[in-house]
């Protein structure tokens, strides 16, 4: 699918491009000639990295600091994009964050931070985006939720619900903006090898893979390639949609 240089023309933000989910979608989508705005927060040096190995592979890419929860950075980011760019056509909401605990012990601190990095800092980046991308009436909107957000997982209930979120709140602005050309769309990962799940035990890992009919986890990879697709100008009439990318651990 990533073969050709099909986004020759395009510029795409990424939201916290700098690591996991969110550096090999930056990595592919500039393999496909796409102008790549790297979005993080707090790693620069995973930024950096990020933007050098696209550089090496002959792509274009520039790194940018904002907060996707702070609605005014992301605002005065994604205006300057748009000036300096000459457009923005792809906006691929990745940045997310876990703060997990028992519904019992949660703080309303662990709720909220959750709720503003992962749900409210999707409505920041995509409303700063949206007249711009409907006068150029063209847009990529892709959200990458996850399938916590269909199952629920205990200790997760905070990244639940912004999952889910996500969901309705993407299926109201695909109405809204299909006749524009503009689509959205979500991504819903299984388990990918990130940073976020290095952090679960060998024993939860055991367990896991035993639930999943591919047998493995899944790669940052595997899910860029379905952004990849979500992307491009065949995809066109593919709005409103939850893409599943879990090696079958749910077949919905
Ligand atoms: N890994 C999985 O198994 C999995 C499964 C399903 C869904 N997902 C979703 O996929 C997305 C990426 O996950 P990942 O595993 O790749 O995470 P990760 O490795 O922890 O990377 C998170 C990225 O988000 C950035 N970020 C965090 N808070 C931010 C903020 N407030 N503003 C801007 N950028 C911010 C980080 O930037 P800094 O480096 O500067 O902190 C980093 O680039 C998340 O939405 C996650 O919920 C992941």
């Amino acid at each position: 699918m990533c073969m050709e240089k099909k986004l020759t023309g395009k510029v795409a933000l990424i939201t916290g491009g700098s690591r996991g989910i969110g550096r090999a979608v930056s990595i592919k989508l500039a393999s496909l000639g796409a102008k790549v705005v790297v979005n993080f927060t707090s790693n620069e040096e995973a930024a950096s990295k990020t933007i050098n190995e696209i550089a090496k592979a002959g792509g274009q890419a520039a790194p940018y600091r904002f907060d996707v929860s702070d609605y005014q950075e992301v605002n005065s980011a994604v205006k300057e994009i748009f000036a300096t760019h000459g457009g923005l056509h792809i906006l691929v909401n990745n940045a997310g964050i876990t703060k997990d605990t028992l519904l019992a012990r949660m703080k309303p601190e662990d709720w909220a931070r959750v709720m503003a990095v992962n749900l409210t800092g999707v409505f920041n980046c995509t409303q700063s985006a949206i007249s711009g991308m409907m006068k150029q009436r063209w847009g990529r909107i892709i959200s990458i939720g996850s399938i916590i957000g269909s199952i629920g997982n205990a200790g997760q209930a905070n990244y639940a619900a912004t999952k889910a979120g996500l969901e309705g709140f993407t299926k109201s602005v695909a109405r809204e903006v299909a006749s524009r050309g503009i689509t959205a769309n979500v991504i819903a990962p299984g388990f990918i090898e990130t940073d976020m799940t290095s952090v679960l035990s060998e024993e939860m890992k055991a367990a896991l893979l035993k639930q999943i009919p591919a047998g493995r986890m899944g790669t940052a990879e595997d899910v860029a390639e379905a952004v990849c697709f979500l992307a491009s100008e065949e995809a066109g009439y593919i709005t409103g949609h939850v893409m599943h990318v879990n090696g079958g651990l749910l077949c919905d």
